[in-house]
């Protein structure tokens, strides 16, 4: 892991999950006069280049967050416009030949052949390293709650940590290690709730369509700079 150059640099496995909360589209949009939809598609821009740029600096895991619970709440057209953004991604996703494609989400209530183009993609590309988990109606409520329900199901009388952790829809991975949030918001937004008890933050006032190569490496520099104690002592600071 060096900084001196952006070109060469390259994480260590101290940076081993990232996750973006993609905010700002519509602020985006607003601030040219376009419709909101625009904003969106934009943001699709800056999420396909921002994944490329993860992997390029040697992340194996990102996962991104594209569509919550709570978006339903949106004007019908926004809404019809996400998805369409979606579907249009599945396809050029498929070209791609080196990343496994999750989606974390409820994808029960989503049109049968959205339904069936993840579960394709998902299945498709299941032994490739690199992880994209895209959260799509995605609520870290909810999937606590389907969590529990399954662990019921299985008949579990009492539950530990890892039974949750195993049971979510993150099972295949380690929880993040940097989450980045742009436009000028400091909450959760319901994303990840259980995964991100030790996580780093980064807050950014960029517009997610504006997040580039460059504002990327700020954010996993500022990681760099953090002790993380996990609740212990560091070596040698004791
Ligand atoms: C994030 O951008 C994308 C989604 C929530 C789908 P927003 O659409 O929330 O953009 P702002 O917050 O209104 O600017
Ligand atoms: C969070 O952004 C959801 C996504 C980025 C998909 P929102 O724009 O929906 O969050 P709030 O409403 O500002 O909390
Ligand atoms: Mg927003």
């Amino acid at each position: 892991m060096f900084f001196n150059s952006i070109k060469k640099f390259k994480v260590d496995d101290r940076l081993k999950h990232i996750a973006f909360i993609m905010d700002g589209n519509g602020r985006w949009a607003k601030a040219r006069s376009l419709p909101r939809q625009v904003g969106h598609k934009y943001g699709a821009k800056a999420f396909e280049e921002t994944v490329k740029n993860c992997h390029a600096f040697g992340i194996k895991i990102v996962t991104v967050y594209a569509f919550s619970t709570e978006n339903w709440s949106r004007p019908e057209n926004e809404v019809n416009a996400i998805m369409e953004l979606l579907n249009t991604y599945i396809d050029r996703a498929k070209e791609q030949k080196d990343i496994r494609f999750v989606f974390i989400g409820d994808k029960s209530v989503l049109s049968q052949e959205l339904r069936d183009k993840m579960i394709e993609l998902e299945e498709s590309t299941l032994l490739y390293d690199n992880v994209l988990n895209i959260a799509f109606n995605y609520g870290g409520r909810a999937e606590i709650i389907s969590a529990c329900n399954s662990l019921i199901c299985e008949g579990v009388k009492e539950v530990n940590e890892k039974d949750i952790s195993s049971h979510l829809y993150t099972s295949h991975c380690p929880d993040p290690d940097l989450i980045v949030r742009t436009a000028s918001e400091y909450r959760l937004s319901n994303f990840l709730l259980w995964q991100c008890a030790y996580s780093e933050f980064y807050f950014t006032s960029v517009l997610w369509p504006d997040f580039n190569k460059k504002q990327l490496y700020k954010a996993i520099k500022s990681f760099y700079k953090r002790k993380r104690r996990f609740g212990g002592l560091i070596k040698g600071e004791e």
